[in-house]
């Protein structure tokens, strides 16, 4: 993407075959997540979003302006109670699921040698547990349909050891084999399941890091490409496999990381 463009610009110059899909995207009310959605809206989508937070949520609706095309609820994806609540919204409003982004991730800076079980179970349930349970509710719909598309964000760090992320490393690792084992499961159903991994990506979660001058150049070494991601650089390659054309394409992680994982 070019730096003076919107992603609403960007969005109107590449069609993704996506319009009247809906498709849930966990935690879509900042950074990646609510810019996937605005991109979804873009195209035609229905989008439902979820966050923890209220006031994070009315302000996602109101930057959306999606109208009856946009559904936010409040949800924590771990607790299972939460899940089953954004699956029956989404069902009762739109009448099906097409698409499901597991988009929800977390880290709490710590090494894994003197981490607190306590610690290690929050980044696991966050990142883990609460991957899992949405793609099992998104799949016992999308099995019952017939086709649906399953895609959650991962990250280089399940490919590579990195220094206070690693108990979100061995999370995101393990969704890796989660996706495989989904999408085992559920392709005599036509539900394809993938995952994008991205290096580091412009957002609040990740400002500590890019917006120190010393670090971000450190990081910017590691990258073939010479910059960090944007939104939008991940954005791109998840419409592309919540889409009919990915019809074909099941159990993979794509790397969306400037070449990182290349060198
Ligand atoms: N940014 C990066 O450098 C980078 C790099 C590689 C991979 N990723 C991955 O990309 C994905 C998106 O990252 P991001 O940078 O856009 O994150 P972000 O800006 O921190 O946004 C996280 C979103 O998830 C929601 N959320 C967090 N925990 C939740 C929970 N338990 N239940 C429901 N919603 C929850 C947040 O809303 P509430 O706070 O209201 O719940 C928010 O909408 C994550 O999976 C992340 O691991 C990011």
């Amino acid at each position: 993407m070019q730096a003076n463009q919107t992603m609403e610009t960007e969005m109107a110059t590449i069609s993704y075959a996506i319009e009247g899909k809906v498709v849930v995207v966990t935690g879509g009310t900042r950074g990646i997540g609510l810019d996937l959605a605005k991109a979804l809206l873009a195209q035609g989508a229905r989008v439902v979003v979820c966050g923890r937070k209220q006031a994070g949520l009315d302000d996602a609706l109101a930057a959306l302006n999606g109208g009856d095309q946009v559904l936010a609820v409040a949800a924590h994806i771990a607790k299972e109670a939460d899940v089953d609540r954004l699956f029956d919204q989404t069902v009762d409003r739109f009448g099906r699921v097409d698409a499901l982004v597991n988009n929800v991730g977390m880290n709490l800076i710590t090494g894994v040698v003197d981490a607190e079980p306590s610690l290690f179970s929050k980044i696991v349930e966050s990142n883990l547990t609460g991957t899992w349970l949405c793609s099992r509710r998104a799949a016992q719909v999308m099995r019952e349909q017939k086709a649906g598309k399953i895609v959650s964000i991962t990250s280089i760090a399940a490919r590579r050891a990195a220094p206070f992320m690693g108990i979100y490393g061995i999370a995101k690792a393990a969704i890796e084999m989660m996706t495989k084992t989904f999408a085992q499961e559920l392709a005599p159903f036509n539900v394809q399941v993938n995952a994008v991994a991205p290096c580091m990506v412009r957002t609040g979660f990740s400002q500590p890091f890019w917006s120190n001058d010393d670090l971000h150049k450190e990081i910017v070494k590691t990258i073939p490409m010479g910059r960090i991601a944007e939104t939008a650089d991940v954005v791109h390659p998840v419409l592309f496999l919540c889409s009919d054309g990915a019809g074909f394409i099941t159990g993979q992680t794509l790397m969306v990381d400037g070449g990182a994982s290349a060198v």
